[in-house]
């Protein structure tokens, strides 16, 4: 039970880790959360920093679930796996570090599910750039594929450690951008372009 209660800890320690913030804060002296859409994440880091700077975000936030899973496979088996990775998300999404102010947790439930069924993944960021490429929206593709990942899952029978993670990525990533989702609505959401560059 120590060693559960543990391991969710130090996974919800692993994803308040922003590399997106802490990477602007180093290149600009800046906050990310006072620029573009306000999110500490991989697109708002393009919107700043541009695509290389953006691509090694994305790997760090995804490689904070991927080791958040790890720990909780190897440390408890799939239910402690499936915490750490929600966990991570958590901290990640809402850091006590940064005054509960994080990113969305896209990246980060990447990384989860690569650990958990990787070929669902591939399939929903195969769905994700047809989305992208199509309306403009990294948004949509987010909101989209996550909660597909856990269709998919629910489908094929998964271990309900699984479907019930996959469920609550869901519910968080739907949560993390209902702001997103009022500007679509609106018509005024962001469009992804690898050239923008903001100043303030
Ligand atoms: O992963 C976050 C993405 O879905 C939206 O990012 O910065 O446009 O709110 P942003």
């Amino acid at each position: 039970m120590m060693t559960a209660f543990a391991i969710i800890l130090i996974s919800y320690g692993i994803g308040t880790i922003s590399p997106a913030y802490l990477l602007v804060k180093l290149w600009t002296g800046n906050d990310i959360r006072e620029y573009g859409s306000g999110n500490a994440g991989t697109t708002n880091v393009m919107r700043i920093l541009g695509v290389k700077a953006a691509v090694f975000v994305l790997l760090m936030d995804l490689f904070k679930g991927v080791i958040a899973v790890y720990l909780g496979r190897y440390m408890g088996g799939e239910a402690l796996a499936a915490m750490a990775g929600l966990a991570a998300v958590i901290g990640h999404n809402w850091p006590v570090t940064m005054k509960l102010k994080g990113g969305k947790g896209v990246a980060t439930s990447i990384g989860v599910g690569l650990m958990i069924n990787p070929f669902y993944v591939w399939i929903c960021v195969a769905l994700s750039i047809i989305i992208i490429a199509f309306s403009k929206y990294v948004s949509l593709a987010s909101i989209t594929a996550i909660p597909l990942w856990t269709v998919l899952l629910t489908v094929t029978g998964s271990p309900i450690e699984h479907v019930t993670l996959g469920i609550a990525l869901s519910c968080l990533v739907i949560y993390r951008h209902y702001a997103n989702i009022i500007r679509i609505y609106k018509g005024t959401e962001n469009r992804f372009s690898l050239k923008t560059k903001l100043s303030k």
